[in-house]
């Protein structure tokens, strides 16, 4: 076998600021990968993307792009060693989706669970923008202009990674060996689904139960205060349910000292320990790790333009990447008439 490098592709759609749920659930692998020297990381704000249910909204979309990032930028991904970029200001994508549109069958889409429950979620007063039912294939060609082999996405991106298999594996059948397969890398058990401070489903921007990578420790504070715990657990001591109380559930998450968690858990189980105690450890362990955070992405929002710059020259470099595989994709098809 010969040593292979990873090249990984990932995005978000700028619809929000990014919150805890997306940190753990994938901005600190991506981080994490950053560091091998032997991944080359791409990372893509999906604006053409939230623009498929956003079309009369372009702004919601156009202003969040700094925003999220922003985000990347004080979590750790690190511009000198990955590629951060703008779906937009790639044609080729849109063009490669062109192409891919006519191997995949609108029964093919109409399949796609994920597409199918956000139908559902969304309620598209006027029917279902047509963008927005083939978005699937439209990632297939963010994920192939790059000749990505490594994914690293949510459970609820399974869908879009098969519909990509299947394209490239259509595509390669068809017109000859130019596309790489993927495949998804998902985060760890228990830390895919972060849910949100009321315990109610995944944290969500539409279910406004989020803690924000952006919010101030102030902020922060007054939600874990607020936070579901056990509404049975009325007198400090009386004994606490551990199961379904969000305050334990985001110590293991985000905890470091396992064992002291171990003993307040046992402590709560058997009465005597308060909300408000367990409540202001969950403040300071959250507050360790996000101060720092915090702090870079203030001074990284004292200058806007410089943040631009980041994405344009990523926007250039991921553009050479994407035409190089347009051209090859041309040439397997026999269009490249003039080259
Ligand atoms: N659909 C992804 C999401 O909502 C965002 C996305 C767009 C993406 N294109 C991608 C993710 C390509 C991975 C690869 O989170």
């Amino acid at each position: 076998m010969f040593f292979l490098k990873n090249i990984i592709l990932t995005g978000d759609r700028p619809t929000g600021k990014l919150h805890l749920g997306h940190y753990v659930g994938s901005l600190k692998t991506r981080v994490e990968m950053q560091k091998e020297s032997n991944n080359q990381l791409f990372v893509m704000i999906a604006d053409m993307q939230a623009l498929t249910d956003n079309a009369k909204n372009p702004e919601k979309v156009s202003s969040n792009v700094l925003e999220v990032a922003l985000d990347y930028l004080a979590v750790g991904l690190d511009p000198t060693k990955s590629t951060l970029f703008i779906q937009s200001q790639i044609p080729e994508l849109a063009e490669l989706t062109m192409y891919y549109l006519n191997l995949v069958s609108v029964g093919r889409v109409r399949r796609n669970p994920t597409v199918k429950n956000e139908i559902e979620q969304k309620k598209f007063g006027g029917g279902v923008p047509t963008g927005f039912f083939i978005y699937p294939v439209s990632q297939a060609a963010d994920i192939t202009a790059f000749k990505a082999n490594l994914v690293p996405v949510g459970e609820d991106q399974k869908p879009m990674l098969e519909q990509t298999q299947e394209i490239v594996q259509a595509f390669n059948h068809t017109y000859g060996n130019v596309l790489v397969e993927p495949k998804g890398v998902f985060p760890p058990k228990g830390m895919g689904r972060l849910p949100g401070i009321d315990g109610n489903g995944k944290m969500s921007k539409s279910l406004g139960n989020g803690i924000y990578i952006s919010d101030s420790a102030d902020v922060v504070k007054q939600k874990v205060m607020n936070m579901y715990t056990d509404p049975n657990h009325i007198h400090v001591k009386d004994p606490g349910k551990v199961e379904g109380n969000m305050v334990f559930t985001y110590l293991d998450v985000f905890g470091k000292d396992k064992e002291a968690i171990e003993k307040m858990k046992a402590h709560y189980r058997s009465g005597g320990l308060g909300d408000v105690k367990i409540k202001r450890y969950l403040i300071d362990v959250l507050e360790e790790e996000f101060a720092p955070i915090r702090i870079r992405r203030k001074e990284l929002s004292n200058d806007p333009a410089a943040v631009m710059d980041i994405l344009h020259k990523g926007s250039e470099e991921a553009a050479k990447t994407a035409a190089k595989t347009l051209s090859e994709v041309k040439t397997a098809m026999g269009i490249n008439y003039f080259n």
